[in-house]
């Protein structure tokens, strides 16, 4: 993984040669994904013969498809819904925030035939919030997680590591955030403890795909304590109806724009040893081209 690319002498003359290295991102549905885009630019910029592509597969065909690509023929690949649970469990090393977050972003296909699991997830989500909610930090007070799915489990590791110590799970279904409170330390409510897990509240993290259906099915937050921050992991649309209510109430906003870009970073370093250009607008390239409603 460490050895640095070769590069054509000008980005304009960059051709794939035998020798380039692969890489990209596999989900499924994956058509929609704006990695390919992100990692596409950075790869161009930097003229490096590499190639980031999309892989699409089903539940059944995701572990053949990996076993497939030990021994280094491509050397990692991104992972995103639905696979991330499973991808952890095909791997042979996992590294620490993976193996606590219980889901992998990033396999690695080392060349004697390991496969590395990685949890970048965790670095976007601070990332997104340092950037767009600057002087926030992780111990300024309580943090409320909407949600107990994989992403919240990812959430509560990376707040942990960087200082929180007062996190609270808040689910629709409470047995979920009782599980994930247990195995992470923190504590569980469910939305008809919403006004206790509010709260004094100075982060509020939207992890939960409830507005995804269309419905609003989130409980109310009570109006903002100076300072406090609210974050949607959704990016689509840029503002969602989660973000606009908190805007209204007073919540400095953290849209998913930049956790996306913030997961990016490390694992475009990971995957081909160099560090993304800063040259690359990477925000206003994911906005480019499509309208903000466009935006998967
Ligand atoms: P991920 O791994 O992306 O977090 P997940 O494990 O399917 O995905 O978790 C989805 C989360 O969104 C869960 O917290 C889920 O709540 P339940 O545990 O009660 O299912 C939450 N969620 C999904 N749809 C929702 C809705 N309409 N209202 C409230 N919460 C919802």
């Amino acid at each position: 993984m460490k050895e640095s690319l070769e590069r054509p002498t000008s980005s304009e003359d960059r051709l794939l040669t035998g020798r380039a290295k692969v890489a990209g991102v596999i989900g499924s549905p994956i058509a929609h994904s704006l990695s390919p885009r992100l990692h596409g630019a950075w790869i161009r910029s930097l003229g490096l013969d590499a190639v980031y592509a999309p892989f699409t597969t089903t539940i059944d065909g995701f572990p053949r498809l990996i076993e497939g690509l030990r021994g280094g023929v491509v050397a990692g690949l991104n992972v995103t819904l639905p696979f991330k649970t499973i991808a952890l469990s095909l791997s042979d090393n996992v590294q620490d925030q993976a193996g606590r977050a219980g889901a992998a972003n990033l396999l690695l296909f080392h060349a004697n035939g390991e496969i590395e699991a990685r949890n970048t997830d965790g670095l976007g989500l601070l990332y997104a919030l340092e950037r767009q909610a600057p002087g926030w930090s992780a111990d300024a007070g309580p943090i409320t997680i909407l949600g107990a799915g994989g992403a919240a489990r990812g959430a509560v590791v990376a707040l942990k590591d960087a200082g929180a110590t007062d996190i609270r799970i808040l689910n629709r279904t409470r047995s979920r955030a009782e599980d994930l409170a247990q195995d992470l330390d923190c504590r569980a409510y469910d939305f008809g403890d919403s006004r206790a897990a509010f709260d004094g509240v100075m982060t509020l993290i939207n992890t939960t795909s409830a507005q995804l259906d269309g419905t609003d099915a989130l409980p109310a937050p009570p109006c903002a304590t100076p300072g406090a921050v609210a974050m949607d992991m959704v990016y689509k649309p840029l503002k969602t109806p989660f973000l606009q209510r908190c805007s209204e109430l007073g919540y400095r906003c953290v849209d998913g724009l930049d956790m996306l870009i913030g997961q990016a970073v490390p694992s475009f370093a990971a995957l081909f040893g160099e560090t993304p250009p800063e040259c690359v607008d990477a925000r206003r390239l994911l906005l480019s081209g499509s309208p903000e409603e466009d935006v998967p």
